[in-house]
């Protein structure tokens, strides 16, 4: 039986960033990494490595490493979608070296369907596959953890429906490529508890329930209960964004990722435990706080709905 420590990554800093229109200085983004790490979140992903010409908003990445307060035992996974964001990655750990190092893991991305595969990294999926082979190879031999994503793996924004065989045979090839880890990615944010009990159900018979992990967009105000309904299955790491920030994009009209608030809040009394570094766990008032302050340097309010509640109280 699964233990019952859930595992937040907390992906804020790059897929809440990520899509924002309007230029976010590296000061607010770093500023926003240490205060997640103050808040006891463990697994921080700091940014990416993608070319800037795809994805402006996450060019200062390698600034927000070197910015962000270091905490041990906190790790800062950085996304790369090939060779050259790798080679940035080492070339950037060669120049500062440090203990601990500014990051030791990189997490690649690919997704079940040919469309968005295009959308997302100008490639069909096999022909990503082909290419992220060899960069894992590599950045398991620099000694990098590697994790993976797999993108649409409910619905396709260009293809609708998604076959949750293709999902399985998608991120088993991951995991056969070496990564230790793979987040299964709900983009889109249309699906249902019962789609993700289905596609689950689908995975689990190729890879076990411990290698992977859920990341829910909250488009249709489903992510909570689909984050319940993966820790169901035994799936204990989950994907999260404080001030439930984020999108991709290239999945058009996709709100953010499900807020850590939200996640923190519907765990409290039961059976799980959240792993953390403030007295074991994350700070639900710190990050609802954190939700606010990032929300308004974004010129909104924060969207999480434990957040809210909090802040009226
Ligand atoms: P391409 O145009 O086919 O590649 O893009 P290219 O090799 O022709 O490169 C184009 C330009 O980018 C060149 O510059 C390269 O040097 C440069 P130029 O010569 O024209 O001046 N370049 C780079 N620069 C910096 N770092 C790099 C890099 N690579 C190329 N690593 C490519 C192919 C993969 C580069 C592009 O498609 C790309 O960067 N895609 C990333 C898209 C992205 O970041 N999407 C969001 C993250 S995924 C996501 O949000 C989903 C997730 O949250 C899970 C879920 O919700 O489902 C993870
Ligand atoms: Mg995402």
């Amino acid at each position: 039986t699964a233990s019952n420590v859930v595992n937040i990554v907390e992906v804020g800093p790059r897929d809440g960033l990520q899509n924002e229109k309007g230029v976010i200085p590296v000061s607010v983004k770093a500023e926003l990494v240490s205060r997640l790490g103050r808040a006891g979140v463990e697994i921080i992903e700091a940014g990416s490595f993608v070319s800037p010409k795809w994805v402006p908003q996450m060019a200062g990445t390698a600034d927000v490493l070197l910015q962000a307060e270091r905490f041990r035992n906190v790790r800062y996974p950085v996304l790369v979608p090939n060779q050259k964001g790798l080679d940035a990655v080492t070339a950037l750990l060669a120049k500062h070296s440090m203990s601990p190092p500014l990051t030791d893991e990189i997490s690649i991305f690919t997704a079940a369907t040919d469309a968005f595969t295009r959308a997302n990294l100008n490639a069909t999926t096999a022909e990503s596959l082909e290419r992220l082979a060899p960069v894992v190879a590599a950045a398991l031999d620099r000694g990098l953890r590697v994790r993976g994503y797999v993108s649409v793996v409910i619905a396709c924004p260009y293809s609708g429906q998604v076959d949750y065989v293709r999902v399985r045979d998608v991120a088993k090839a991951l995991i056969d490529m070496g990564c230790y880890e793979v987040s299964l990615g709900d983009t889109v944010g249309t699906g249902t508890p019962t789609q993700v009990s289905e596609m689950l159900e689908e995975v689990k018979k190729s890879i076990p329930v411990a290698k992977l992990a859920g990341h829910f967009h909250d488009t249709y105000g489903t992510a909570v209960s689909n984050v319940l309904t993966a820790l169901d299955h035994g799936v204990r790491t989950i994907d999260a964004s404080v001030g439930g920030l984020g999108g991709c994009p290239y999945s058009p009209g996709a709100t953010g990722n499900v807020a850590t608030e939200d996640v923190l809040y519907a765990l409290q009394g039961s059976q799980y435990h959240v792993s953390g570094t403030v007295d074991g766990t994350i700070d639900l008032d710190q990050m609802a706080d954190i939700g606010w302050w990032i929300s308004e340097q974004l010129g909104r309010e924060s969207t999480s709905r434990a957040g809210r509640a909090i802040r009226a109280r």
